[in-house]
């Protein structure tokens, strides 16, 4: 089997990355420093796919260590790099933690991989590079402006890290994947989003308003210029994420291609924050407080994928319904309070 280093694999996205490679037949080995996810996470993929995922300790950003676990797996074929702090608010706080921390992993592991003959990378990206797009949907090819947070400025100093690193003649491939809203928990409840402290994102804030946990959900702006006036963003299901992510090995690994490709992975629809309120409603049979106040800074008003290149070039398309997204988002809340996570 194919060994696929995940970093970052016990967190949201690359949890349930993990499994939809195992599914697919690849041998996942995750590489974690722990700082926003547990190694019960590892637990739960086995549970899910009947296979126990190898899993390390370990900080990227630590070269040392990092090659260690190279060296101790000899043959990894590819990596998918989701190792990273990913807070867009924290990040304008403490911003030389966030270079240090997702720029220096990625150096680490562009600097390894020729020495152990890895032969590509899938690295997480994000729409953020895109801005507030002046035309919506976003392709590929819209322009990347400059970032409002070191967060979205950390990805597209990866990208062009990435991508200076093969002009220089690196023997490596990369693939990057800019995500657009990734939102949901795996159907069996056993792996979902389990965000530190008070949720910054949207719907873990709306599932844990539902629960009883937060008293309401603040919707940031209705006097956007949007149909109903609050912000559009592109949810995209977490598993149908993942399963992109097993398409870009796939590719990347056993295709003749361009040395570095971008893909868009979203749904291509535009939903509002209070229509997103009302599906969930419609989806749970559960009524949510919710009061308007002002805009958050930082804020865009509306950016949502085209995300035809995935479709066509990837063999992707986002397939679940956003109704089955939110209710198992709500099923994963339900089962963190059986368990007494949450
Ligand atoms: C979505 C919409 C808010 C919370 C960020 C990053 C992106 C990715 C996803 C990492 C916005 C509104 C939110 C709340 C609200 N992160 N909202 N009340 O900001 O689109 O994207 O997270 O990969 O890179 O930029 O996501 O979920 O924070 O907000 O009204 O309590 O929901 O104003 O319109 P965002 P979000």
């Amino acid at each position: 089997m194919k060994k696929i280093l995940v970093t970052g694999g016990s967190g949201y996205i690359g949890s349930h990355t993990v499994v939809e490679l195992q599914n697919a037949g690849y041998e996942p080995i995750i590489i974690d420093k722990l700082s926003n996810s547990t190694e019960a996470v590892v637990d739960r993929i086995e549970r899910i796919s009947g296979k126990r995922p190898a899993f390390e300790k370990v900080d990227c950003c630590d070269l040392e260590a990092t090659e260690a676990v190279f060296k101790k797996y000899g043959d990894i074929e590819a990596i998918i790099h989701f190792a990273a702090y990913k807070a867009v608010g924290e990040s304008c706080s403490i911003p030389l933690d966030y270079y240090r921390n997702n720029l220096v992993s990625l150096i680490n592991l562009l600097t390894l991989m020729p020495k152990y003959g890895v032969k590509g990378i899938v690295f997480s990206s994000s729409c953020t590079v895109y801005g507030q797009p002046e035309i919506v949907p976003v392709n590929e090819k819209s322009p990347i402006v400059p970032a409002n947070c070191p967060y979205g400025n950390t990805k597209q100093i990866c990208e062009e890290i990435i991508r200076d690193t093969i002009a220089s003649g690196s023997p490596i491939k990369s693939i990057l994947l800019r995500y657009f809203n990734p939102i949901g928990a795996h159907p069996s409840s056993l792996i979902g989003e389990l965000p530190n402290g008070v949720p910054l994102n949207l719907v873990p804030y709306i599932t844990q308003t539902a629960i009883g946990i937060r008293k309401e959900l603040s919707v940031f702006g209705d006097d956007y210029n949007t149909r109903d006036g609050s912000c559009i963003r592109d949810y995209i299901d977490v598993v149908d994420l993942a399963k992109a992510h097993v398409l870009a090995i796939g590719r990347m690994l056993d295709k003749e291609t361009e040395k570095v490709e971008v893909f868009n992975l979203g749904t291509g629809n535009g939903t509002t924050v209070l229509e997103l309120v009302k599906g969930f409603e419609e989806a749970t049979g559960v009524k949510l407080n919710y009061r308007i106040v002002g805009r958050r800074a930082g804020d865009v008003e509306q950016v949502y994928a085209d995300c035809t290149k995935a479709n066509e070039v990837l063999g992707w398309k986002a397939e679940t319904p956003l109704s089955e997204t939110l209710l198992n988002a709500w099923k994963w809340q339900l089962k963190l309070r059986d368990e007494g996570i949450m």
